[in-house]
């Protein structure tokens, strides 16, 4: 399967690693061979029609900061260009996920399957603000749209709404959805000031570049955006959600709520309206989970309530979904 992957951040080069080391068996159990025939990052891009190798690539990178030094004749199309000439099968898209135009993600996205192309996307600034439309052009297309990683990482969320509860119909949820802030609020549910609590957050490497996506719960109202969509089919965008961060959350609020048994999560859910917001949780209600976990509750109609708690990022996590998206694309074809 030719593959163009677009930005080579943590999940672009675990997912290569993760090509390098499962190779034989992705081909002996699964049929799949993955030939990654174009890279783009922010500063340059590689391509080889023959298929990239995986170590090269990742050692490239490593010593010059970019792709683009991978051959001595460098390459200079544009991402965009190399999605317009290169002959591939599917794109994964990785770059950094925008809430404001959701670029580069969107043109990248919408160039390749208006050539025909599969889309895997672990970048949600796209689907955050244009799902609706998104799904539209890959059904115009004939073409599919997968984002299994956009949800809880490597912890099959999405697959699990979707295919193990099939037949069922899930009438709401209410999950923690970003870890970042499950990581503050429980740092501040051990006596910790909110400052002193983002701070160790940062030196961790948790928090985004842009604070702002993780604090203002942002990211967890885009992930709520994919999920009422693909699990409720509502058509919504990010505007629609009714979204508050943790920023004013206080020590006394976290204590309050101790009195009651409970802690201050934050809770993106889609009760009678679709709400990201800090609220009490009891703490023996298996959605209370602590550090960087996320979990979600699904309540259905006739199979109750059920939760699914997970790892909700990490680079080989997230490419593990992409793994997951790409053999579906690869059955779903070989069904055809
Ligand atoms: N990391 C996780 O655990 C995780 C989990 C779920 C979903 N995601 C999503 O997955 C995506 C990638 O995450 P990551 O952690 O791999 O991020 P990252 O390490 O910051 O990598 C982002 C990549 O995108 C490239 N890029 C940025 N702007 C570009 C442009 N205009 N043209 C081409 N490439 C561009 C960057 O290029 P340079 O290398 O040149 O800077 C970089 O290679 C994000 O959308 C994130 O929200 C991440």
């Amino acid at each position: 399967m030719r593959i163009i992957l677009c930005g080579f951040g943590v999940v672009g080069q675990s997912l290569v690693k993760l090509f390098e080391s499962r190779s034989d068996e992705l081909y002996s159990k699964y049929g799949l061979k993955p030939r990654v025939v174009g890279v783009f990052d922010s500063k340059g891009s590689t391509i080889d029609p023959s298929g990239l190798n995986f170590k090269k690539l990742v050692d490239t990178k490593k010593k010059f900061g970019t792709v683009k030094n991978y051959a001595s004749i460098k390459n200079s199309m544009s991402g965009v260009e190399m999605l317009k000439n290169v002959e591939a099968d599917v794109l994964i898209e990785t770059t950094a996920s925008n809430y404001k135009d959701a670029e580069p993600g969107m043109t990248h996205i919408t160039t390749a399957m208006k050539r025909g192309m599969h889309v895997i996307s672990v970048n949600k600034g796209p689907l955050a603000l244009a799902f609706p439309s998104l799904l539209e052009l890959a059904t115009y297309n004939q073409v599919m749209l997968k984002f299994s990683g956009t949800v809880g990482g490597g912890t099959p969320i999405l697959d699990y709404a979707k295919n193990s509860l099939s037949g069922e119909r899930i009438t709401s949820f209410a999950g923690i959805l970003n870890g970042t802030t499950n990581y503050i609020l429980t740092n501040m549910g051990t006596g910790i000031s909110y400052e002193d609590a983002l701070k160790d957050a940062k030196d961790k490497g948790y928090v985004e570049a842009d604070e702002s996506l993780d604090l203002d719960g942002l990211d967890a109202a885009a992930k709520l955006v994919i999920l009422a969509n693909w699990i409720l089919g509502i058509k919504v965008t990010l505007p629609d959600i009714n979204c508050t961060g943790i920023r004013k959350v206080t020590l006394d609020d976290i204590k309050k709520a101790e009195k009651n048994n409970c802690s201050i999560k934050l809770i993106a859910s889609s009760d009678k309206e679709l709400v990201v917001g800090p609220k009490e949780i009891p703490n023996d209600d298996p959605l209370c989970v602590n550090g960087t976990l996320n979990a979600i509750a699904f309540t259905s109609e006739h199979s109750g309530t059920q939760t699914i708690i997970g790892k909700g990022a990490g680079g080989t996590e997230t490419a593990s979904s992409i793994l997951r998206d790409l053999l579906d694309i690869r059955q779903e074809i070989a069904r055809d």
